[in-house]
């Protein structure tokens, strides 16, 4: 009898294949990060057989590392950075181009170029939920089309693919050109703009729009179903795959939100905070974004209100990375604690614009409030802060769309591990902020959806039962300090806009 159930998490940094039990406790982790790679500024690419060959080798890895075999793990599920876009040929599986990331700027004059119609750039918002912007994955399909040598001939003949990382894992997973499942769920293809909300297909009008054939798109299947099996020569051969859900959306499930009103909030690269709406897709007024957050099987389909934010722990990184100021990414905690406060400093990262709640890709990121005051320790907090800040950008739109106050906030991600940036989101918010005792939420939602779809639990009361609670931080800050703070916060911000004509 199978006991576990195993996890691929394709994310922006790095690709993980996590091994669960039924209680959801992780029972083995492999991770390989890949290249960021950087053409010019505003570009992001990764390079898709990279990724493709970590996934193999992290599977391969965490069974290893688990000591288990084939027979014991019972089904496999996927979970993905979103919006990141491949296109590849169907015979030979070559990619024509570099994976375009999500947090990439380049489509630009795309996107700037279809919010002259009529509607601007709420142009599609009723249909796809979703604000015209770089962020999602149409307008890089089209940039693909129109900038590779050949490829829309090739396209318009019907030779090549589209697909999400999601797709991608899961075309070659199954046999890539011998006959790999080309399918993506609805949580991933609500990001791509081209997908009816309410219908689950693709919309040919906005398809036509944008100039995408529709014979490159994958077949919409629910979150949670068997779609197919490994292949069975390869890595995990034979292994049923049933659970497909975009990363932000595993989170939500994994973190048990999963009646209306119920929230969480994800720390990565970037933060993604999604409350669940229930069975009809609300539109925002304040800059949210609408998304599926889950399908499962043939039950109704499940909404999300997302505010997401592109730049939170990737400003860690940056600050090790490109200004050296730190050894480690866990380090920040230690330097940022080493002042009082931020010292009057207030950093926006817009490194890729701003995204929820401004939608702004004329922004480019700033420091402000220099003064001879401020060092090292200063600039530490404010990067952290600026997580906080941004979380209640998102957070204060996400009362005013949906009516109802947050009350709490449960958190996971990398850097809710920072107790000093935990306690100054609790304070900003002025809400109790919690984490779960297990962390991996991301991979263990992606779990569950398999898990369900081969009976390894039997429903939603199995995953509630999972959930436990950690920590929580509760608020402390002086209502007077709180208010000044997010003041000068928001000055700053308007500072970013119109950088870029
Ligand atoms: O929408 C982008 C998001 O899915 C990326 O998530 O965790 O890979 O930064 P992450």
């Amino acid at each position: 009898m199978a006991s576990y159930i195993a996890a691929i998490d394709q994310g922006t940094t790095s690709t993980r294949c996590i091994i669960f039990d039924h209680s959801g406790q992780v029972v083995a982790v492999d991770q390989v990060e890949h290249r960021q790679i950087l053409p010019k500024a505003g570009w992001v690419e990764h390079d898709p057989m990279e990724v493709w060959t970590n996934t193999r080798q992290v599977c391969a890895g965490a069974l290893a590392k688990a000591d288990l075999v084939l027979s014991e793990i019972a089904a496999v599920g996927i979970t993905n950075q979103r919006e990141t876009t491949v296109v590849w040929d169907r015979h030979t599986g070559e990619p024509v181009y570099n994976a375009i990331v999500w947090q990439d700027t380049r489509t630009d004059a795309i996107v700037n170029e279809l919010a002259q119609g009529e509607g601007g750039q709420s142009r599609y918002q009723s249909r796809t939920g979703l604000p015209l912007a770089t962020y999602f994955a149409g307008p890089k399909i089209r940039w693909i089309l129109d900038n590779v040598d050949g490829a829309r001939d090739r396209a318009e003949r019907g030779e090549l693919m589209f697909g999400t990382m999601d797709t991608w894992v899961l075309w070659n997973s199954t046999g890539g050109t011998e006959g790999g499942l080309h399918v993506t769920d609805p949580t991933n293809a609500s990001r791509t703009m081209l997908m009816d909300l309410r219908t689950l297909s693709w919309d040919p009008d906005i398809c036509a729009e944008f100039g995408i054939p529709m014979s490159m798109l994958p077949e919409i299947r629910s979150s949670s179903e068997v779609y197919g099996h490994f292949r069975k020569r390869g890595v995990l051969g034979g292994l049923p795959i049933s659970g497909i859900l975009g990363d932000q959306q595993a989170a939500t499930f994994g973190q048990a939100c999963l009646t209306p009103g119920e929230a969480k909030n994800t720390y990565g690269t970037g933060n993604f905070l999604l409350l669940n709406t229930g069975t009809e897709p609300v539109l925002s007024e304040n800059g949210l974004i609408t998304t599926v957050g889950y399908k499962i099987d043939e039950q109704p389909t499940v909404y999300c209100l997302e505010g997401s934010i592109a730049v939170t722990g990737s400003l860690v990184q940056w600050m090790r990375d490109n200004l050296g100021m730190i050894g480690s990414a866990p380090e920040i905690e230690q330097v940022a604690a080493s002042v009082e406060d931020n010292g009057g400093a207030y950093f926006v990262p817009a490194f890729s614009g701003l995204f929820a709640p401004y939608w702004r890709s004329d922004a480019r990121g700033v420091i402000a409030g220099l003064t001879r005051f401020v060092n090292r320790g200063h600039l530490a907090r404010a990067v952290l802060e600026s997580t906080a800040f941004q979380t209640r950008e998102v957070a204060e739109a996400m009362n005013a769309d949906s009516g109802v106050e947050l009350k709490s906030l449960k958190v996971d991600g990398g850097m809710v591990n920072n107790e000093l940036l935990m306690q100054f989101q609790a304070d900003i918010l002025n809400v109790p902020v919690i984490r779960p005792k297990v962390n991996e939420t991301t991979a263990l939602g992606a779990a569950y959806a398999a898990g369900l779809a081969v009976g390894f639990w039997s429903g939603e009361k199995d995953i509630r039962a999972n959930w436990a609670k950690d920590k929580e931080w509760d608020p402390k800050m002086s209502e007077q300090v709180r208010q000044q703070q997010y003041g000068e916060w928001q000055k700053a911000v308007t500072k970013t806009f119109g950088w870029v004509e």
